[in-house]
């Protein structure tokens, strides 16, 4: 496997989450493959799971870890072809890129979404420039669109959870202060797709997503409606793709509380995180027995630790 930014990398979903599986249940297996390789973590953005498990699941497999934060840390990187850097851009991505490949085995790059630009945040620029200007592997950390080390764990969490072959999972917008890219749920909905349920996505009008992804899935504007017989409940906000970045108002009342969980069919709940208690979900949904967030964020290791196997194997 030479990148990992979307489920298009991945050669046989259901073989990578058996080793996932496998890798969950002897997570020292392998710990000699990584000897004498490194992995470097690059941040432009915050992070606290993505980072950790990252760097435990190369530990796990023997790999040595470097991390940075690029935009605290580093030069200010150029992105553009033939540039005249006479502005504020320091060091080109031609050289930043090809001197990190130097150091490190595989690199894991985060950089989010502008929500100002859509064709560029959609054209994924900065992880697509990194790719083409390293000499190894790369990893996306959650790029401008999507974030595949998430989904796997959210895969691989599912899989562990479901009591019905094939269950209802349901991703349900919810409120958020602060407009988030769509990343999240664009991936989740690409990944979850190529397994074997009945996904069914709820939002309020003018928050659909890149039909992209969201073709031939059902889509209902009433979020009580969609909750009824749902095995899994995903929660996550997103900003407008349409209006791009943009947000609306007064929209409160999608928070996910234990009444709406009534509805379900026990469900189980599921975030990301980090989340905003009491405004994407209620401190009672969060806390409840149902509630596998902590199951989440343990299998991102297991994820991570699949894909970097992989990598330093050089198998698709
Ligand atoms: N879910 C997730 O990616 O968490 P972090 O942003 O903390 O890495």
């Amino acid at each position: 496997m030479k990148k990992f930014t979307s489920i298009k990398d991945v050669h046989n979903i259901k073989s990578l989450l058996s080793l996932a599986q496998e890798l969950k249940e002897s997570p020292f297996k392998y710990d000699s493959l990584g000897k004498n390789k490194t992995l470097g973590l690059l941040f432009f953005n915050p992070s606290l799971r993505t980072r950790l498990s990252s760097q435990k699941a190369a530990m796990n497999l023997g790999m040595n870890v470097v991390v940075m934060n690029l935009n605290n840390d580093g030069w200010t990187i150029e992105f553009g072809d033939g540039t005249v850097m006479n502005q504020g851009t320091q060091e080109h991505i031609k050289e930043a890129a090809g001197v990190i490949s130097q150091y490190c085995d595989v690199i894991g790059i985060r950089t989010f979404a502008s929500l100002t630009n859509r064709e560029e945040d959609y054209q994924d620029s900065v992880l697509t420039k990194f790719i083409a200007h390293a000499s190894v592997p790369v990893i996306s950390l959650e790029s401008a669109t999507l974030h595949p080390l998430q989904s796997f764990a959210d895969i691989i969490t599912i899989t562990e959870n479901k009591i019905i072959e094939k269950p209802k999972v349901v991703l349900t917008w919810a409120p958020h202060p602060r407009a988030l890219p769509q990343s999240v749920s664009n991936s989740f909905v690409e990944w979850v797709k190529e397994t074997n349920v009945d996904l069914v996505i709820t939002h309020p009008k003018g928050y659909e997503l890149n039909e992209e992804f969201t073709k031939d899935v059902e889509i209902s504007y009433d979020q009580e409606k969609a909750f009824e017989n749902a095995d899994f409940i995903y929660a996550k906000n997103w900003s407008c793709y349409r209006d791009y970045g943009n947000t609306l108002k007064n929209l409160d009342h999608w928070v996910v509380n234990r009444e709406k969980m009534k509805l379900t069919n026990n469900a189980k709940f599921m975030h990301c995180l980090p989340v905003r208690r009491n405004v994407v979900a209620t401190d009672e949904v969060l806390d409840a027995p149902s509630s596998l967030i902590l199951e989440q964020a343990n299998n991102r290791t297991y994820a991570a630790q699949a894909v970097l196997l992989k990598m330093l194997r050089n198998e698709d």
